[in-house]
């Protein structure tokens, strides 16, 4: 069985080819445009999928070595994201399954971000808890089936990434700033003390972060005008430091209530080297399982859009063509 998966959500214009569950190609176009706004523009970012969708989905038959006409179903990202994003994705996957006379599978972009660990060798077995870190998501899953997943924690306000580019922007720092704090924080020592959020249960705060880090930079800027050009290594192992502290304290608290110790990372934000290092620690340390998939796998892409819709095809659970993108999407 060949799937066609389909991710528009937000920025990237990804496309994916999985046979059998074999993940046969992954191709992405990327948007650089919105590094000159500091941001994802909306507008401008469903513009750019469909200058790129066609040439994304030929490239992934291309480097699949596969044909159009072998596709047997075309799974797609429903929700949540930005709507105008999504509309470009729905649409091409319904003209092209009305085309094809072929299943139309309805994904769950958080769903995927999870799914994404079934895409290589190392799997996690259930259940699992899986951290899911990226620009717009900061959530903590449990995950008991391909199919059955719970939300047991969560953001209450800005996402983890979001706060890595909101303390770029402070910081003057080029779009997206995760990994650049990221390199910047390895040249550095953590030496100033930003406090930890005191939110119960397993819920994630990041705005109170990013409040006490501006008046910190007002403050120190005061006395010294060139305080960031002077400590910016520094500042950014203190921030990441937090910001990685924040996530695992969490993460123990679920694995302590669940007693769950299978335990995996998705999302761009887990390419910190930062939080990738404290997960491997913590797991060595409290006989944890951790599971961090290929970089490729992380960040936004379409074989985990793929392999969600292949276990769909599998439970034989289509939708037909009056479906349409929501940019809310409750699991
Ligand atoms: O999953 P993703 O590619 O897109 C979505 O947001 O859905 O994640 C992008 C986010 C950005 O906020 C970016 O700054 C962050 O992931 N990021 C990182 C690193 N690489 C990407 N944050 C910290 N350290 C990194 N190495
Ligand atoms: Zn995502």
């Amino acid at each position: 069985m060949i799937i066609l998966g389909i991710e528009s959500s937000c920025d990237d214009t990804a496309a994916a080819i999985v046979a059998d569950g074999k993940v046969l190609s992954n191709c992405i176009a990327g948007q650089e445009i919105h590094r000159l706004y500091g941001g994802v523009v909306p507008e401008v970012a469903s513009r750019a999928h469909q200058v790129h969708i066609v040439p994304v989905v030929n490239e992934a038959l291309k480097q699949a070595g596969v044909l159009r006409s072998e596709i047997g179903a075309v799974a797609f990202t429903r929700g949540p994201g930005l709507i105008g994003s999504l509309i470009v994705g729905v649409s091409f996957a319904k003209g092209l399954a009305m085309s094809l006379d072929i299943p139309l599978i309805e994904v769950h972009h958080l769903q995927a971000h999870v799914m994404a660990h079934f895409a290589g060798e190392r799997q996690p077995p259930f259940p699992f808890l899986c951290l899911i870190v990226s620009g717009g998501h900061t959530q903590i899953m449990l995950v008991r089936s391909p199919f059955d997943m719970e939300i047991i924690g969560q953001t209450i306000d800005d996402a983890a990434g979001e706060a890595f580019d909101k303390t770029g922007k402070l910081l003057g720092l080029d779009y997206p700033a995760g990994p650049v704090i990221d390199r910047l924080a390895k040249e550095g020592k953590p030496v100033f003390d930003f406090p930890e959020p005191h939110i119960s249960g397993l819920d994630f705060s990041f705005s109170g972060l990013k409040t006490s880090i501006l008046y910190f930079l007002r403050k120190e800027i005061e006395r010294d005008p060139a305080f960031i050009q002077n400590r910016l290594p520094d500042i950014c192992a203190s921030v990441q430091t937090r910001i990685v502290s924040i996530l695992m304290n969490k993460l123990k608290k679920a694995v302590q209530q669940t007693g769950i110790r299978h335990v995996a990372l998705a999302g761009g934000v887990s390419a910190n080297s930062g939080l990738r290092e404290a997960l491997l620690n913590t797991a060595s340390k409290l006989g944890w399982e951790a599971y961090i998939p290929k970089f490729e796998y992380c960040t936004d892409n379409a074989a985990m859009i793929a392999i969600a819709g292949y276990y769909k095809y599998l439970d034989g659970d289509f939708c037909d063509h009056s479906v349409t993108p929501v940019a809310r999407w409750a699991m």
